[in-house]
């Protein structure tokens, strides 16, 4: 059970082959502009069910390392140094998407499965839960697990004690490289673009849903890759998967974008608003109470070739 995995794109997949197998079961996806205008996974279910299942079995959780950094494509004319790559990989993390209209709730004959209202979080109660692993199928993106272990099904709770403590959940702490900002999310219509999420989902489009046409609404946002071609991204993310990967390479020149995206990774607490002032961005809680600021460009040291005090040559050789 990997509630939280990192796999290679586009390769790697866990369980094997999750999402291909998924749009496979879909069929021909369209879209106009913005819209879709395919089935959905719930469109597309069989009678007597309500979700088209996955066709998942026990072995596709074996090989969790299948497609690990293996890259697509070779090196030609110097296509390493354009965009798109002639060369590409990139790392998804995922985790539950703790999705608007959740397919493992909606497969569960037992109603072991809740979306609680006050934060959106996708749990499953395990004192109802009988094993009977219609969550498993039904997730396109293979967040539910069955624990044979206890005979009931688990997936990722979005650290819901530190939530509700008004902390960021375990992996976005965590997380060395600084990819991650857990926030609240507002309907397009009442986006406020001092909320952070809004800003980067409703007012600059820059982060996405992924597999939107899957009809789940997922709840994790991503900043797509700039070095991937615009038919993958369009495939993963949607019609404004390009656009975003276009507004990401530009975001440096762009202090309001380039400092909100100094500030993921720079505290535990949920940030509620965001500012910018002068060369700095600054987290805001609920109550607009400053939690943590950030320079938007970080200081940099040039080191003497030649530190007198210790006469020694520093010069790096890289
Ligand atoms: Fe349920 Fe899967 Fe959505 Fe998570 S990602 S809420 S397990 S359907
Ligand atoms: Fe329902 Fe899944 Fe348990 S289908 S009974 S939550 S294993």
């Amino acid at each position: 059970m990997l509630w939280n995995n990192v796999e290679t794109k586009p390769y790697g997949s866990y369980p094997l082959a999750w999402d291909l197998q998924v749009l496979g079961r879909l069929g021909p996806q369209t879209w106009e502009g913005d819209r879709y205008t395919g089935r959905t996974l719930f469109e597309s279910a069989p009678p007597g069910l309500r979700v088209l299942n996955t066709a998942r079995e026990d072995i596709d959780y074996c090989y969790p390392n299948v497609g690990e950094d293996e890259i697509l494509g070779s090196v030609e004319r110097g296509g390493a140094l354009a965009l798109p790559q002639t060369m590409w990989m990139f790392y998804l993390a995922r985790i539950c998407n703790h999705c608007t209209y959740p397919a493992c709730l909606a497969s569960c004959p037992r109603s072991s499965i809740y979306k609680r209202p006050e934060d959106g979080i996708v749990l499953i109660d395990q004192r109802r839960c009988r094993g009977y692993q219609e969550c498993v199928r039904a997730c396109p993106y293979g967040k539910a697990f069955f624990n044979p272990a206890t005979g009931t099904s688990e997936k990722c709770i979005a650290c819901f004690p530190k939530i509700e403590q008004g902390i960021q959940p375990q992996c976005f702490v965590n997380c060395i490289g600084k990819i991650r900002l857990q926030g609240w999310i507002n309907p397009p219509e009442r986006a406020r673009p001092e909320n952070p999420i809004d800003y980067l989902v409703h007012t600059r489009k820059l982060a996405l849903p992924l597999y939107p046409q899957f009809g789940l609404e997922p709840n994790v946002y991503y900043v797509p890759p700039i070095h991937v071609p615009d038919a993958f991204l369009v495939q993963m993310f949607g019609p404004g998967g390009p656009a975003a990967a276009r507004v990401y390479r530009e975001a440096r020149k762009d202090r309001v974008l380039a400092g909100l995206l100094e500030l993921f990774g720079s505290t535990e607490r949920t940030v509620s608003f965001f500012q910018i002032r002068g060369g700095e961005a600054i987290a805001l809680d609920d109550n607009r109470r400053e939690i943590v600021r950030v320079p938007i460009d970080e200081p940099i040291h040039v080191r003497p070739e030649y530190d007198r005090a210790h006469r020694v040559l520093r010069t790096n050789t890289t």
